[in-house]
């Protein structure tokens, strides 16, 4: 069954405490958006969230890396708790190095491209990767329109992992909402990361589980 992970970039920060509840109760993953203001040009949250989330959390928590040098802070991380943690291809200069560091620390790897990035770029890093995330929207903004592009972009991903033999799994994020989850589960997308349509819903578990199938 597709997994859904709900980005707690649309919550509510003054109740974020409700947001972690309904992820524990009715999703499968935390999708966290951590931004620098210089890989893309944003700020979102830190350590200090994600270590409060990490006290409620009942569900992994996926770290999604929108920050230059991610080699620089993937450790901490693991270290708050961390299950899934991925950095984007362009922000580093050993991408490899960095997906077989966090496995060391018993965490899933993914490696992430934004939509202009060609997905063949990600086939020589792929037997390192646990997960690779493409992205539906540029990276640094919530409630962004769908790229319709992706779909495609997934199933060329999809027959490269199969042609090496490889375990892993492909998320998407960006755009994602009822109207088009079925469509990208069709595709080959096994992670679906939604924001607004989860947290701007007024009944977040009915979307769930319709994104879900
Ligand atoms: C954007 C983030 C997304 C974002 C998705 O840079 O990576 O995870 O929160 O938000 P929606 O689902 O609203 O497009
Ligand atoms: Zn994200």
């Amino acid at each position: 069954m597709t997994k859904i992970a709900p980005s707690l970039l649309a919550a509510d920060f003054l109740h974020l405490d409700k947001a972690v509840d309904i992820v524990n109760n009715y999703a499968d993953i935390f999708h966290l958006d951590v931004m620098d203001g210089v890989f893309v040009p944003n700020i979102s949250f830190g350590f200090p969230v994600i270590e409060a989330v990490a006290k409620k959390a009942e569900k992994p928590m996926d770290v999604h890396l929108m920050i230059v040098e991610p080699e620089k802070y993937a450790e901490r991380f693991a270290k708050v708790g961390a299950s899934m943690i991925s950095f984007h291809l362009n922000a580093t200069e050993d991408p490899a190095g960095l997906l077989q560091s966090i496995r060391s620390w018993g965490v899933k790897s993914g490696l992430v491209i934004n939509p202009d990035i060609p997905v063949e770029s990600l086939f020589p890093y792929l037997k390192d990767a646990d997960y690779v995330l493409l992205m539906s929207v540029f990276a640094g903004f919530g409630g962004q329109k769908f790229i319709e592009a992706t779909y495609d972009r997934i199933r060329t991903l999809k027959a490269e992992i199969e042609r090496q033999g490889l375990n892993i799994m492909i998320e998407v994020d960006g755009g994602v909402s009822v109207s088009n989850s079925k469509a990208l589960t069709e595709a080959g997308a096994e992670i679906l990361v939604a924001g607004s349509a989860v947290f701007k819903s007024s009944d977040p578990a009915a979307v769930i589980a319709e994104m879900r199938g």
